[in-house]
Order: C-alpha cells, then sequence, then structure tokens
C-alpha cells in the first residue's frame, strides 16, 4: 500500500530529517560534550540503507528531506548520496543543515548534486568567540564557506544561531546586520536542553521575545505569516526584502500542533518526536529484510500511530531526554 503517511493525531508527515553521521569536526557547547566517542561503522547506516529508507519514506508521501549531522559534510560518500536523493520522484525538497566548515570546497558540487537550500550555522563573528562556542572551529573557515555557497546557486542560505548569555547575545544585531546586507535569511534559536545540561546552560538561556527586542531597536519588523513548514515564526525587515527573520522557540511556542516531521538517527532509530525516546528501529528492519520493503512499511505505519502530541524537554525541572543533539540530528 502507498500512500500518506498520518500520525495518530492525524497529523501528516511530509518532513524527513536524516542524520548522516553522528560525527562533526565542531564540538559546541549546546551540541557536544568536548571528548565524544562516536559511533562505530556496524552500528551506523550504510549509504545505501539511507538512500532505500529514503526512497520508501518519499515513496509514502514525505517531500522534503533535510540532511543532518553531527556534520553531513565529514561523511564520506555524501555528494553522491545527496545526487541519488535529489533524484527521487516526489522529492520536491532536499536540503540540508551545516556547519559550514565543508563549504568552500563543497558548495557547488552539492548545489549540482540537487540540494536547494542550506542552513549554515553561525554562532558569532568574532573569532575568539566562535571558538569558544565551538570548541575546534574556525571562523574564517566557515566565512570562506557562506561566500562559496552565496555563488554556488542554491534558492535560499539561512543562518542558524543558538543564542546564549554570556556567550553571543551581544552579537544578535551584528549577525541581523550580516544576514541582512548578503541578502540570507538568519534563524534564531532558543538552547534545548538536549544532552547533558550543566547549570551554566540554564543560567545562558536567551528568549525570542528578548532577541526580537535587541533587534527591533536598530530595524523596524514586520510581522509575517511564512512558514519553511519547520518550527521556525517569521518576520520581515524594512528595506531588506530578501530576507526574514526567523525564531524557534521550543520554550515559549510550542509548535507540537503542527508538527509535520520525523527524524532518523545516524543508527537507523526513527524518532517520532525529539523530545520523547520512542522510536523504531529501521536499522533492524532493513537488515532483516533485504528485499521486501512491504513489512517496513507495515511498522512505519504502526509506529506513526504514536507519535508523541508533544515534547516534554522537563517536567518539574526533570530532564527527560538525555540524549546529545549530534546523534539525533537536531
Ligand atoms: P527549515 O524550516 O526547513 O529551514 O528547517 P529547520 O529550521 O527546521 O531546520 P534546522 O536543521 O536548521 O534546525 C534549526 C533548529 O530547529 C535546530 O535547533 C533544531 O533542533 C530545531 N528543530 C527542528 N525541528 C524541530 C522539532 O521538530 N522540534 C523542536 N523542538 N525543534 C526542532
Ligand atoms: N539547542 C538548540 N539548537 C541546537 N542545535 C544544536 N544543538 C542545539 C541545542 N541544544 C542547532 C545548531 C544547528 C542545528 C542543526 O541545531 O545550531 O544549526
Ligand atoms: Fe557539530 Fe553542529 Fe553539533 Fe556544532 S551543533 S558540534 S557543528 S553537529
Amino acid at each position: 500500500t502507498q500512500g500518506r503517511l498520518q500520525d495518530g493525531q492525524g497529523r501528516r508527515i511530509e518532513y524527513l530529517r536524516l542524520s548522516v553521521t553522528d560525527r562533526c569536526d565542531f564540538r559546541c557547547v549546546y551540541c557536544m560534550a568536548e571528548d565524544m566517542t562516536f559511533l562505530p561503522r556496524a552500528q551506523i547506516l550504510s549509504l545505501e540503507e539511507l538512500e532505500r529508507i529514503a526512497r520508501l519514506f518519499v515513496a509514502q508521501g514525505v517531500s522534503k528531506i533535510r540532511l543532518t549531522g553531527g556534520e553531513p559534510l565529514v561523511r564520506r560518500g555524501i555528494v553522491e548520496l545527496c545526487a541519488r536523493l535529489s533524484q527521487l520522484p516526489g522529492l520536491h525538497e532536499l536540503v540540508m543543515t551545516t556547519n559550514g566548515s565543508q563549504l568552500e570546497r563543497l558548495a557547488k558540487p552539492l548545489a549540482e548534486a540537487g540540494v536547494k537550500r542550506l542552513n549554515i550555522s553561525l554562532d558569532s563573528l568574532q573569532a575568539d568567540k566562535f571558538k569558544a562556542i565551538t570548541r575546534t572551529g574556525e571562523l574564517g573557515q566557515v566565512l570562506s564557506g557562506i561566500e562559496a555557497a552565496r555563488t554556488a546557486g542554491f534558492e535560499r542560505i539561512k543562518l542558524n544561531v543558538v543564542v546564549m548569555k554570556g556567550r553571543n547575545h551581544d552579537e544578535v544585531t551584528t549577525l541581523t546586520d550580516f544576514a541582512l546586507q548578503r541578502g540570507l535569511d538568519i534563524t534564531f534559536i532558543e538552547e534545548m536542553p538536549l544532552g547533558d545540561v550543566g547549570r551554566e546552560r540554564g543560567e545562558a538561556f536567551c528568549s525570542s521575545a528578548e532577541v526580537r527586542e535587541m533587534i527591533s531597536r536598530q530595524h523596524r519588523l514586520i510581522d509575517s505569516d511564512e512558514s519553511s513548514g519547520g518550527p521556525a515564526r517569521y518576520l520581515r525587515v524594512e528595506g531588506y526584502p530578501a530576507s526574514r527573520i526567523g525564531f524557534i522557540s521550543p520554550h515559549s511556542h510550542n509548535f507540537c500542533d503542527t508538527c509535520n516531521r520525523v527524524r532518523l538517527t545516524t543508527e537507523g532509530r526513527l524518532l517520532l518526536c525529539l523530545g520523547h525516546e520512542n522510536a523504531l528501529d529501521m536499522r533492524d528492519l532493513v537488515r532483516r529484510h533485504p528485499d521486501n520493503d512491504e513489512p517496513i512499511r507495515e511498522a512505519l505505519e504502526r509506529a506513526l500511530h504514536h507519535k508523541p502530541a508533544r515534547h516534554e524537554f522537563a517536567v518539574d525541572g526533570e530532564v527527560q531526554v538525555l540524549r546529545f543533539m549530534n546523534a539525533t540530528g537536531g
């Protein structure tokens, strides 16, 4: 039975986030511990398995796939995977979220392989602060990567900023101007408490309302009801028609009611919601049924029935999800 995917709440599932690796050349403070151990090769999905699962979702009505990580561009063969996925009939949008470190070399090949849009993390424009946040990243390399992406022919480029007090909240307007001057979109993200949340992270929390207030002191903001099919709410800025400013506010604005997505971890666990542990082991399914998709499709439909109605990151101050972001795929 080919068709549409729906969850138990009647929400249509049209967006798949595929984490293609848990590895990364950065160690961002909100995403990873300083000394991470990564998954052994046999535990992660092969490129062939990733393609097979993607094909199955697209046949069931998924029209948008976002490749994430870790850092997707450190996975060998990623450009070839993109070229194959972008050919899948029924897939309207193949997009990627990246830290930008490899874009100087890979922006052009990715655009040619059919990746339509890029989201690039950029938390600071000051080399020392950038280093403090990413622990291992070089700002110059990412800025060159952004430049390469701008000329590579993507439909849209969006910068992602996780705003943290004491780290980069004083750069909100500088980062905004950087995006506006280049006609890029920019999204400010409230930090989510995944992984090991120390006390320090809680105190760094900066709400989207505060960020908006900072920007509105410099620019006239215009409300907009546009959506990219994700959790972001967008504003326009007077005088800069090419850019949008987005806010992802998991703490102050719950977007679960319109959730249209599921995510596949590097190990092939299909997570039904970012804030819950419910998952379907798709790696086991594809390895047990090498030439028959039917049992996988059936398991998928059953699992979606149990997609949670909403996320709960913290209940009475107790953190529920201890997974790190890099294994989850953002
Ligand atoms: P587009 O809307 O397609 O541009 O993508 P996006 O903003 O959803 O994707 P991106 O990978 O750039 O993620 C930006 C932030 O949104 C990250 O911090 C993600 O963890 C977060 N995010 C994405 N999807 C969800 C979701 O379903 N729930 C929650 N709570 N956060 C999400
Ligand atoms: N909270 C919010 N956003 C996060 N990201 C990574 N970890 C977190 C977190 N704990 C963001 C990065 C990247 C995107 C995939 O997820 O900024 O742009
Ligand atoms: Fe790497 Fe992205 Fe995690 Fe930073 S947020 S460590 S760039 S996967």
